[in-house]
């Protein structure tokens, strides 16, 4: 079957097929990685956010589309996912850390891949409190950071389009095992159209691995793997179970 096209707008695209196609195959076997723990053969997944579907179209490799429920704060890329990939779509609405309209105890796996790496620590600690209650207990979620590998990068160049004093914030943050939150300079072009959609409230956020395990026990969760730099030689990746 051909692949399904790539939407104009999406900001996961950077130019090479190949690099899009390995990032969200990468994710799609964390979830059915996060299957296996869980102990479900046919898990109910929630994928939040889904953008224009890098990962939605992977995890078709694994899963019935029946069973897949997507989730983004932009209208048009969970309307193009369901589309095009026939799962279930959910449009996040204020208030838009908190996903309301999703049900709770409702998904044997939840995938969370780079939005915390995007947020404020208060909106992060938000998202996480919220996003776990979506899951079953028992249930596996896979939660993504920039972590010890982020690090690495940006310590080499600016990887991110912050800005020198931006960059230099992060890494200070980082390294004094503190969560660092930044803006994109305006003249950015990583994920333009993200931040023309979204705003200001969408950045850059560097997470110390301690941040990480204090939220899993304020929340009573439990992290069974964690792999720096495991997604893409980039962000770190948690399984975690509620
Ligand atoms: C870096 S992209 C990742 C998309 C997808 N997980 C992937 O890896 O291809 C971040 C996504 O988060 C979405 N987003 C930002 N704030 C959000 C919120 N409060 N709720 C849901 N999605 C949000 C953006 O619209 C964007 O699609």
């Amino acid at each position: 079957m051909p692949s399904a096209p790539i939407h104009p707008n999406d900001d996961m695209f950077h130019g090479s097929i190949e690099h899009y196609d390995s990032v969200g195959s990468q994710m799609a076997e964390f979830g059915r990685r996060a299957a296996e723990l869980a102990g479900d053969a046919e898990p109910r997944i929630l994928e939040l956010p889904c953008g224009y579907g890098r990962v939605t179209r992977k995890l078709l490799d694994h899963f019935d589309p029946g069973r897949i429920h997507v989730a983004d704060i932009m209208v048009p890329a969970v309307d193009f996912c369901t589309s095009t990939f026939g799962v279930h779509g959910h449009y996040v609405v204020d208030p838009v850390y908190e996903f309301r309209n999703i049900e709770s105890s409702n998904f044997d796996v939840a995938l969370l891949g780079s939005l915390i790496t995007h947020l404020s620590q208060v909106n992060a600690r938000s998202v996480m409190n919220h996003f776990f209650t979506k899951l079953r207990r028992g249930g596996v979620a896979v939660v993504t950071t920039h972590g010890e590998k982020s690090r690495e990068h940006l310590g080499g160049s600016d990887i991110y389009q912050v800005g020198d004093a931006a960059r230099q914030h992060l890494l200070a943050a980082y390294d004094a095992n503190e969560y660092g939150f930044v803006n994109y300079r305006a003249d950015h072009s990583l994920e333009a159209k993200t931040v023309d959609y979204i705003g200001n409230s969408y950045g850059i956020a560097m997470i110390p691995t301690d941040w990480v395990k204090d939220v899993c026990r304020e929340n009573e969760l439990t992290i069974i793997e964690h792999r720096p730099g495991g997604w893409d030689n980039h962000q770190d990746v948690f399984f975690i179970r509620r």
